[in-house]
Parts: structure tokens; C-alpha cells; sequence
């Protein structure tokens, strides 16, 4: 762990320091778990290095796709560099079929296809439990212009048809999934860019076959088998083949 560098912020599964050059950061993943506004917390060994991996390969391959993010390169494992980010204090949900919250508000069965997708933004504050938020707060509030909410509607719906893609392939459904944007700044200008992190603790993944969940609803609804689970999804997409024995061995 990296005790030597600058602590900028700490949230409740990801750690940020202070990076190598002025515009970095170092993201390090925690293997802290909670669900429900940290009403339930536990430690799941290896979920951060897990997540650090899935989250470097879906950053990557965005990125040579066109979809500008904040990972630079990943850096052992628990920590990769990233550029540092002006970050928009949302959450813009993707679903693509009912699930979770929305299956509450509305009764729809788990699973049921939407007509189109649909994205949601919710306002990042864990004091206020993230309350569901409209372009109008958005305006409002001033957390973000119109420029920029077209801007994460139009890239979080080309996120999803890469990674419905890359899920697909390998025999997972994403049912939903949660992105964070932030502004990178050029001299007077900002850019909406991707930031955080995609991980089967931000997305809903369900088996194709059997419809298994294979994500953070495994730790939420105590159904066990979290971190079998993650290792599964790391090596559909041919990630981490040799992260058997890294758990076995330890991973601190
Ligand atoms: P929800 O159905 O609970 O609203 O969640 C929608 C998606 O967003 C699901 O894939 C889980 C993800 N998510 C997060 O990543 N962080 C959060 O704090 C919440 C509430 C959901």
C-alpha cells in the first residue's frame, strides 16, 4: 500500500493519491465492499485487484474505440495512473432491462427487456442516499450545462453498445451498469471524459444461459460466491488467467 504518497480523497471502495506529475492521480481499489449506502459492508478479498484488471481492460479498449477516459495505464495490482479530472458529482445509470431499483419503482420483473434503453441520472451524495435527479436539477443546480448531459447520454449509449458487445461475446448479458464523467481541461475549454471505474461492482451481469447474476447483487442479496463470481466475468473477457493462484498466494 502506498503510504508514502498524498492522500487526496478516500471513498468507499477506491483510494486516491496524489499522482507522479501534476495532472495524475493513483486510483487504488479496495476490497471493501458495501451495498445500500454502506449499510452493508464487508471485505472481500481480491475483489480490488479483480475489479483494478476488468477496470483497465474496458478503459483501454474504450479508448481505442474513441471513448476518451481518465486511465492512463494500470500500475500493480491494486493501482493504476489516471489523469486527474474535474469530476461531475453524477451517476448515469444504462439499463437495458428491469433490474434493481427500477424493477421497484415500477413492478416491472427483473429481466424484462425494456422498449430502449434508458439512462438515468442520479445526484453523487451519499449523505442524501444519491436521490434520482432530472436535466432540470442538473440545469438548476448547475451541475452540469445541456452541452455536457448530451454529451454523457450520447457517450454512456456508446459505452453500452461496446460493452453489451464485449459481454455478449462471452456469454453475459448487461442487464445495467453505472458511469461517472468528469472535465478534463485545455487552457478555456473542458471536455466531458469518462472517469471511475466499470467493474462488476458498477454493472448488472447476468449469465446468458442460466441468467446467474454475476455481480455486486451477489453481495447485496447475500446469494455468496462474490468473488467466484468476478474471477468468472475476468476470465470470460480473457483477463487474469492466473488469478487462482494470486488468491490463493494473498493479495495485499
Ligand atoms: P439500481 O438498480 O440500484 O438503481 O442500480 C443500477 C445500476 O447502478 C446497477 O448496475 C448498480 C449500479 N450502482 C452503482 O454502481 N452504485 C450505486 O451506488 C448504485 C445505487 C447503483
Amino acid at each position: 500500500m502506498s503510504t508514502r504518497r498524498k492522500k487526496i480523497y478516500e471513498g468507499k471502495g477506491k483510494i486516491l493519491f496524489e499522482g507522479p506529475e501534476p495532472g495524475t492521480l493513483i486510483q487504488y481499489f479496495k476490497d471493501d465492499t458495501t451495498a445500500f449506502n454502506s449499510e452493508k459492508k464487508a471485505v472481500l478479498e481480491g475483489k480490488g485487484v479483480i475489479n483494478n484488471r476488468i477496470s483497465e481492460y474496458f478503459m483501454t479498449r474504450l479508448n481505442t474505440i474513441g471513448i476518451q477516459n481518465h486511465f492512463i495505464r494500470r500500475l500493480n495490482l491494486r493501482e493504476q495512473l489516471i489523469r486527474e479530472l474535474e469530476i461531475i458529482p453524477l451517476q448515469v445509470v444504462v439499463r437495458n432491462a428491469a433490474a434493481g431499483s427500477l424493477s421497484n419503482r415500477f413492478g416491472l420483473p427483473e429481466g424484462q427487456a425494456l422498449p430502449r434503453s434508458i439512462i438515468e441520472f442520479y445526484l453523487k451524495d451519499d449523505k442524501l442516499s444519491n436521490p434520482m435527479v432530472t436535466e432540470e436539477h442538473i440545469t438548476a443546480f448547475n451541475w452540469a450545462n445541456t452541452q455536457e448531459i448530451d454529451d454523457m447520454m450520447a457517450l454512456s449509449l456508446r459505452i453500452n453498445d461496446f460493452m453489451s458487445g464485449a459481454f455478449g461475446a462471452v456469454g453475459i448479458t448487461l442487464i445495467d451498469f453505472k458511469l461517472e464523467f468528469g472535465r478534463l481541461w485545455e487552457n478555456d475549454f473542458s471536455r466531458v471524459v469518462l472517469a471511475d471505474e466499470i467493474s462488476p461492482d458498477t454493472c448488472r451481469l447476468w449469465e446468458s444461459q442460466t441468467l446467474e447474476k454475476m455481480d455486486k447483487d451477489r453481495f447485496r442479496r447475500d446469494l455468496g460466491d462474490v468473488i467466484e463470481n468476478y474471477t468468472e466475468v475476468a476470465r470470460r473477457l480473457g483477463i487474469m488467467k492466473e488469478m487462482p493462484t494470486v488468491i490463493q498466494g494473498g493479495l495485499h
